[in-house]
Order: structure tokens, then sequence, then C-alpha cells
């Protein structure tokens, strides 16, 4: 069986889906291996390392995308400008396809019907069980701990004043303010960076789970409670709050917004929009020169002016919209991404 890794082609897309260490694993499972010459470039891995691993390296898409059986990519199939042809058209009808999908976000239905056209089996990374057995393979975690982290500097370097508080010899520099609203698993690693930093932390989180795992992490849980029937869905996770919750949250963010310094909007609910906590008007309230980083823009946002895909400054406050945080830190996101549909592939192809 062979198996395809091809050079990621999404605008600043550095990640890719396998690493020389990983090619190791696939070529002992049985699997013949092609690389496209240059995708290990954005991760720091060449061509020479996968050749040493046991891939063959192929020039182009074409080539690699017509000759695999099963497809190993990070991110959906897009257009190839270089080739004029869209990653689907490219595959073989009746090839399988793993990859981050996000097959429920709308502008993706094109996408998902060509799959479905083509007769490709389309297995996405983004909808794996939260089961222990699965944590291994569980690419949204990995890359949400990419996300949370990177939130944070972005935040850091945007932000015209230092984060720790600083003794000098004028006086004393108070700590920066953050405020983490939503703390899944990106708020959880913003809360532990903006610490490591040196910032005051507090938290908002519907569940109550979450507002716990804040704490131990020594942000301090602000203002807002919605009742654990409203805020909890299936398996635990958030449901979407009913509109007067939602503005009763909104409220209660107010008075933390004017003090905050630095904020990290990663609210999501499973499936659904990205709920918006943030107002133009609450913006107006803030203080010049802090940094809001909407990390929840790819479902939307949670706040209702940030741009998608940028970054601008509106009321004195600068709103970061960047789309594919994880896309930044490429090493490490590859690392464990790699391995993640490692263990995935492992699963799914046993004894060749
Ligand atoms: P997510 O990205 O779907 O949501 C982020 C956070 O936003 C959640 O904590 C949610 O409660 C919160 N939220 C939703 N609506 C909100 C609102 N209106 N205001 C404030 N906060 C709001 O969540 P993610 O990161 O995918 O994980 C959620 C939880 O799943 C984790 O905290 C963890 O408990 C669990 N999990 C379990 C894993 C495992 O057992 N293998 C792996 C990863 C996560």
């Amino acid at each position: 069986m062979i198996l395809g890794i091809p050079k990621e082609i999404l605008a600043n897309e550095q990640r890719v889906a396998a690493l020389p260490e990983t090619v190791a694993e696939y070529v002992k499972m049985g699997f013949e291996v092609l690389v496209q010459s240059t995708a290990g470039d954005g991760a720091l891995r060449a061509d020479a390392e996968y050749s040493a691993s046991g891939a063959r390296i192929v020039g182009d898409a074409q080539a690699l995308f017509a000759a695999a059986d099963v497809i190993v990519k990070v991110k959906q199939p897009w257009f190839n400008k270089e080739t004029g042809q869209h990653e689907v058209e490219m595959m073989r009808p009746g090839a399988v396809l793993v990859s981050f999908l996000h097959p429920a976000a709308p502008p993706n239905h094109a996408m998902v019907e060509r799959l479905a056209a083509r007769s490709i089996t389309a297995l996405t990374m983004d909808d794996l069980p939260r089961i222990s057995r699965a944590q291994t393979m569980d690419a949204l975690t990995s890359m949400s701990t990419v996300t949370g982290y990177k939130s944070v500097l972005i935040a850091a370097n945007r932000f015209p004043k230092f984060v720790p508080t600083i003794g000098t010899a004028i006086g004393v520099i108070k700590a920066a303010r953050f405020l983490v609203v939503g703390v899944g698993v990106v708020g959880m690693q913003a809360i532990a960076a903006a610490k490591r930093l040196g910032g005051s932390i507090k938290a908002v989180d519907i569940r109550e789970e979450a507002r716990k795992a804040a704490d131990s992490l020594g942000a301090k849980i602000a203002g807002f409670e919605a009742p654990p029937d409203l805020a909890l869905g299936e398996g635990g996770y958030a449901r979407a709050l009913p509109p007067e919750w939602l503005a009763k949250e909104r409220q209660a963010l107010e008075p933390l917004l004017q003090e905050a310094d630095i904020v990290i909007l990663s609210a999501l609910v499973p499936g659904e929009v990205a709920p918006v906590l943030i107002t133009e008007d609450m913006l107006r309230t803030m203080k010049p020169g802090s940094v809001i980083v909407d990390v929840s823009i790819d479902q939307g946002g949670n706040c209702a002016v940030t741009e998608p895909g940028e970054e601008i400054l509106r009321h004195g406050v600068h709103l970061v919209g960047q789309w594919n945080i994880p896309g930044s830190m490429p090493v490490h996101a590859s690392w464990l991404y790699a391995h993640n549909v490692l263990h995935y592939v492992a699963n799914l192809f046993k004894h060749g």
C-alpha cells in the first residue's frame, strides 16, 4: 500500500503531516512511502532525512497524488495553483484521505461533495472522540496546545508594556492583567503561558470543571456562572447559551474587560459558531493599548468586530484575528501532528 505525504499548499502553512521518524514507522508497518520534495522544509526537515528513513522523494504533487492509496495531510484539500488542479481531482478515485477537514464548516461543503463524487474515503482528524484510547491521536488537543501558548506570545509582542512585575530604580512596574475567556485546551495553555511570563490572570468559563482547572493553574475565577443545565451538553462539553444568558455574560465581562490589558478569547461550543461575547460598544470602554487575540476566529470569533485573518486597531485596542496559529509554529506543531496521525493510521491499517 502506498502512502503519500504532499507539501501543504494553503497560504502560510508550514506544517507537514509526517517527519522522517514517523516515515520510518510507516515503512516498518509495510507501507511504501512517497514524500513530495521540500514538504518538510517548514518543519526544518530535509528531503535527505526522509530518504534516509525509507521514503521515496517525488518531485511534483501530481505524481504523488496519482500514485498514493492513502494521502496523509494537515489541511483540507485545496486548489493547487502550480498544477492548476484541485487536490481532490489529483487523488486516485477510491483512495483514502487522512487530514483535518472541518467538514461541518460551510466553506468546506463543496470540497466534501468533491470527495464524495470521487469516491474518496475521507477521515477527518478534527472529530475524534476524546476517549482515553484516542488520546495519542488527538490532533485537536495538540494544535490547541500550540495555539494557547502562541496566542499569549502574539499578545505580549503587540502589548506596549512589560508583562511581569519589574522593579526599577524609578519605581515598580505592575504586572499585566490577562483575561482568558473560555478555558478549554487553548485557554489552559494560555493561562500557563501567561503565568510563566509573569502576568496576573483572570478566567471565565461556563463549565465548572473548566473553572476548577483554571483555578488549579493559578488563574482567578471571574464573574460569571451559567446554570449547569444550560451550560453543559452531551459528554460534559459546553452548550450554546440562550440569548438572554449570553447578554448576562456580556454584562459580567464589561468590568473585566475594562481592567484587562490582554484578552485571550477561546470560547467555543462544539459544532457551532463561536458565541459573540464582546461587542463594539464594549471595546470602546477598554484601555487604549490593550490587546485582544480572538483565537475563535476560525469559528467566527468571540468579538463582533474581529477581522478574519487580520490585525486591526479599533478604539485604541489591538484586535488580532490571525488564522491558523499552529501553522506559525511548524516544528513542534508538525512533531505533534505527525505522531497523532501515525497513531491513527497504525490503528486503521493493521498488518499492511
Ligand atoms: P472547546 O474549544 O470546544 O471550547 C473551549 C472552551 O470554551 C470550553 O471550556 C467551553 O466550556 C468554553 N465556552 C463555551 N461557551 C462559552 C461561553 N459562552 N463563555 C465562556 N466560555 C465558554 O473545548 P476543547 O478545548 O476542545 O476542550 C473542552 C474540554 O474537553 C477540555 O477542557 C477537557 O475537559 C475536555 N478534553 C478532554 C480530552 C481527553 O480526555 N482526551 C482531550 C481534550 C479535551
